[in-house]
């Protein structure tokens, strides 16, 4: 089949290379020149583990191919993924001007039929918004369908969650258009996965109704870690017991640093600000958020139990993306701990495997803010020690060689990735989350 993708950011070029190695002709369009410029020649704008090789070989394969010509983008392909941004306004609804200025575009320059997949995180309703603009602009009038398939990419995994989705939710009101997305997805039919098709206000209600559903479950557990530590219990046992239980599941309870990236944060107040719309006040949502701020703030407290004044002190941090095999620092908890270790005046040594250059422009090229090429470099001479991502690399270092870098033995194991008695066996000062 003959696809257009709009939007060449994470969601966009996963889309679009995924579908191309499924077979399928893909072209990219974005409006950023020098990012479609970039792509012809093979790089990407984001870090993804396996997509800058499959983006390589789908182009070398003449499958796919990208493009800054809206026209040609909307009249190649009688199938237009939308996979724009959406990002937050002040008020925490979706600023929806990407989604509708591409709409007019596809109205402008189309020539014939054209499925229009909505994949852009959007408020319910929305889909119906995008045809009406798509229609208003149409200089040929033509039959247009617009769907609402939900992506949930997890960054980090994104190729194997597109070719191995727990589900594909597709929410369509033609027949037309249904056929048309069985076809795109047989192959992944074939692979035994469930394809549901709904409504199209269920289907974009089902995007955020599942994020909001596993930040809900993560603050929790987050909040009942305060709890486990008053009472001598430890969160991952409690977490364990209750993901036993078939009904609850063992995924998404780990109590850490709070969540952050690109999704949860944003979808959970854009779900807020659209019950809000309907005159519903979603109290669940808002503690939601509140309790992962104040665990993103708790982690200065608990430092300052291992080092009480931090002014002049150098503290390494390891792991700075929100989450591990991502260059991603949107919303991560690490830059809420920088911030407030550079405003008490302490010194930091950080090393991530891929993020570092992006938390370095995030703050400016600090001069407190300094970045290591390895875990060992970062905590040397350092007098605490604070894990901020679970990075695998960091769960088999050299313990005994850890405790003599340091000027200090303390380690703040936000993500909980050591066994509290045996570090503390090693001579640990060490703290973890809810144990
Ligand atoms: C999420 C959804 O999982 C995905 O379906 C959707 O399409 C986009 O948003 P992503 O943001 O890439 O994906 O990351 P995810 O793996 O879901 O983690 C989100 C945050 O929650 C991270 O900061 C992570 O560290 C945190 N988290 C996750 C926890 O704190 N505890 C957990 O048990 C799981």
């Amino acid at each position: 089949m003959k696809i257009t993708v709009f939007g060449a950011g994470y969601v966009g070029l996963v889309i679009s290379t995924c579908f191309a190695d499924l077979g399928n002709t893909v072209l990219g369009y974005d409006i950023d020149k020098e990012k479609i410029e970039n792509l012809q020649k093979g790089i990407l704008p984001i870090y993804e583990p396996g997509l800058k090789e499959l983006v390589e070989r789908n182009i070398r394969e003449n499958r796919l191919s990208f493009t800054s010509d809206e026209k040609k983008a909307v009249r190649d392909s009688d199938i237009i993924f939308l996979c724009v941004g959406t990002p937050p306004r002040a008020d925490g609804s979706a600023e929806l001007k990407y989604i509708f200025s591409t709409a007019e575009t596809i109205g402008k320059h189309t020539n014939g039929y054209k499925l229009v997949i909505d994949k852009s995180t959007v408020p319910v309703n929305t889909a119906r918004q995008i045809k009406e603009k798509i229609l208003q602009n149409q200089a040929q009038k033509t039959d247009v369908d617009v769907v609402s398939n939900p992506e949930f990419l997890r960054e980090g995994q994104a190729i194997r969650d597109f070719m191995n989705p727990d589900r594909v939710i597709i929410g369509v009101d033609s027949e037309k258009a249904k056929q048309l997305m069985m076809q795109l997805y047989r192959p992944i039919e074939r692979t035994g996965k469930p394809i549901l098709f709904t409504t199209i206000q269920s289907a974009e209600l089902i995007k955020h109704a599942s994020n909001a559903m596993l930040a809900t479950r993560i603050s929790f557990m987050n909040e009942l870690s305060h709890l486990c530590e008053k009472v001598g219990a430890d969160i991952k046992e409690v977490a364990k017991g209750m993901g036993l239980d078939n009904r609850i599941g063992p995924r998404f309870l780990q109590a850490g640093a709070g969540y952050g990236g690109s999704c949860f944060p944003k979808d959970l107040q854009s779900l807020a600000a659209t019950m809000k719309e309907h005159g519903i006040q979603s109290k669940i949502l808002d503690a939601v958020h509140e309790v992962n701020e104040s665990q993103k703030h708790s982690i200065i407290q608990k430092l300052k139990t291992l080092v009480p004044d931090l002014k002049d002190k150098k503290i390494a941090i390891w792991g700075l993306a929100f989450k591990p095999k991502t260059d991603d620092i949107r919303e991560a908890p690490s830059i809420v701990l920088i911030s407030h270790l550079l405003n008490e005046g302490a010194k930091i040594t950080a090393f991530d495997p891929v993020a570092s250059e992006n938390i370095k422009s995030h703050f400016n090229n600090h001069t407190s803010l300094e970045f290591r090429n390895t875990p060992y470099e970062a905590i040397k001479d350092c007098h605490a020690l604070v894990i901020m991502t679970e990075w695998d690399e960091f769960r088999a270092l050299d313990l005994q060689a850890i405790k003599t870098i340091l000027a200090e033995p303390n380690i703040l194991d936000a993500r909980n990735l050591y066994e509290p008695s045996e570090i503390r066996a090693l001579g640990f000062n060490y703290k973890g989350i809810g144990r």
